[in-house]
């Protein structure tokens, strides 16, 4: 655990040293669960939008974008069911005065658990060596069958008492399994209650005509009341997605794990809309899709997997997670949901307008069922930096801090450095960056030993380096160097640009 804690830290330290992620307000100490995005990190972000925009929308004839605002209509939000069930249950510490989401407390300890299960497991494997059977021993052991058996019993009393309100069961249930806590060890737990996430703010001049809004806890609901809109306009035939990206807002109890869980966050969604009866080829559709797409960017298949819902909201037929293997274990990062009729018919209900497309094929008109797929960006963010971020011993017994984001990703694509600060390498060097600016972020640096700028951009993250030294001034030819292997090759400048086109296509990348 102190593990994972210590990886954490060394995350958020590095991506505040390298201009990735700043406290917001730092100056005045922060404001909870509020980050800024700085140099580095803004291009990060805007990469990874992009790298999502391109795949799902200009790569798919039948998906389109929009760009909703973040007001709107409150009674969308009656409609949608948020201003009554999105909700989250709370708990507060007695003694520490300490707030927790009361399912979080349990999940915790359910991990535990499986933790436990796991180590049980490695421990097995070390001892019996290569004719150890994973599989037999995990569904044979009776320690390890214990662990997982009552973590399983746990995870099922909570849907339950979750799903029928039974909050009074779920603090029986923290009473039972002497849940503390985690900062203070105190089990002085007042009642669980519910807690709605959404801000409210107003809209107008004046107090008495001012109308209450939320800010919207998901860009959803853009996408739904501007269906027809789209339909209409974009002359859109069933099977077709509308997608957009967008800031999202939610109160959450407990923000504590820097841009995982934020206040103020952006989603990147998209909405298809299907002939019902067809929803569930297609929820598979895009579970498949959306896992090629993560594993695209090639951070490992092992730091992935689905989490299908036992549990599923009133308006799911079907529901998965994509779990992520952050610095602090197996977490949500994207959701495919299966989510019926239910939005679009909720605001038929509410806004007393049709929302229905007529089917040319099947000669009737009908509210279309909805598969949605849904992405935190910057959790996304927090996957491929976190994943990217390490720390090597390298042949000599030195070290390096690299940051390995897949090169699509990287803020800046190549540094180019003059060796020397004189005999008209500069000039070289910068003509260099001039040319290759109009394609690829480019940065120049002739501060420094050359060894200490290749490090510089390593713990950066820049994919490529070029130095023009004096046999460039002979020959026309630079060293281009690669992050991650630190391999060097001379190559003419002339070539330069179909290199990197070759390294940096989208095409390659997502194909
Ligand atoms: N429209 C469906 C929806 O909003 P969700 O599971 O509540 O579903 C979707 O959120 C995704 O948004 C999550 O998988 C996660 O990546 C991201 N997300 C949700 N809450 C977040 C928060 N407080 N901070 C950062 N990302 C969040």
């Amino acid at each position: 655990m102190a593990n994972q804690d210590d990886t954490f830290k060394k995350v958020i330290a590095h991506a505040k040293e390298y201009g990735y992620i700043f406290q917001s307000s730092e100056i005045y100490d922060g404001l909870s669960a509020v980050y800024d995005y700085g140099q580095n990190g803004a291009e990060l972000k805007k990469n990874i939008r992009d790298y999502w925009w391109k795949s799902m929308v200009q790569m798919h004839q039948n998906i389109v974008g929009i760009d909703a605002a973040i007001f709107m209509h409150p009674t969308t939000w009656k409609a949608s069911g948020h201003v009554d069930a999105f909700n989250d249950p709370l708990i507060d510490n007695k003694d520490s005065k300490k707030r927790y989401r009361a399912d979080v407390l349990i999940e915790d300890y359910a991990e535990k658990l499986l933790q436990k299960a796991q180590k049980e497991i490695t421990k097995a494997a070390k001892r019996f060596g290569d004719s150890f059977d994973e599989e037999q021993y995990k569904t044979t052991n009776p320690r390890v069958l214990g662990y997982l058996q009552k973590r399983e019993d746990i995870l099922a009393r909570m849907g339950k008492s979750l799903g029928n309100e039974d909050l009074v069961d779920v603090k029986a249930l923290i009473e039972e399994l002497e849940i503390a806590d985690p900062e203070t060890g105190s089990k002085n737990w007042t009642d669980v209650r519910q807690f709605n996430l959404m801000f409210g703010t107003k809209l107008g001049a004046s107090a008495e005509t001012a109308m209450d809004l939320y800010l919207r806890p998901e860009t959803a609901q853009g996408i739904f009341v501007n269906f027809l809109n789209v339909q209409k306009t974009g002359r859109m035939k069933i099977p077709f997605g509308i997608a957009q990206t967008g800031k999202a807002f939610r109160n959450e109890i407990v923000a504590r794990q820097f841009i995982f869980r934020m206040r103020e966050f952006e989603q990147m969604e998209m909405q298809f809309f299907v002939q019902p009866g067809e929803e569930l080829k297609w929820y598979e559709y895009w579970k498949e899709t959306r896992l090629k797409w993560h594993l695209s960017l090639g951070l490992g298949e092992e730091n992935y997997r689905f989490h299908d819902h036992d549990k599923l909201a009133h308006y799911a037929n079907a529901a998965a997670d994509i779990e992520f293997n952050f610095p602090f274990g197996f977490k949500e990062l994207e959701g495919i949901h299966s989510r019926t009729d239910f939005d679009l018919k909720a605001h038929e209900e509410h806004s007393g307008k049709k929302l229905k497309f007529f089917d040319p094929q099947r000669n009737e008109s009908y509210v279309p069922y909805v598969v949605e797929t849904s992405i935190g960006l910057d959790r996304m963010f927090l996957a491929v930096f976190s994943k990217a971020l390490q720390e090597e011993t390298l042949e000599d017994g030195s070290s390096r801090t690299v940051l390995k984001l897949p090169n699509i990703l990287a803020p800046t694509k190549v540094a180019v450095f003059p060796l020397v600060k004189k005999d008209g390498l500069p000039e070289i060097a910068q003509q260099i960056v001039d040319d290759i600016k109009w394609d690829y972020t480019v940065l120049y640096d002739e501060k420094d030993a050359v060894g200490k700028r290749y490090r510089r951009q390593d713990a950066a993250g820049t994919p490529f380096c070029i130095t023009v030294d004096h046999e460039t001034l002979e020959n026309q030819t630079v060293t281009l160097r690669e992050r991650d292997t630190m391999k060097q090759k001379r190559i003419k400048i002339s070539d330069l640009q179909s290199i990197l086109s070759e390294e940096l296509s989208i095409k390659k990348w997502l194909n």
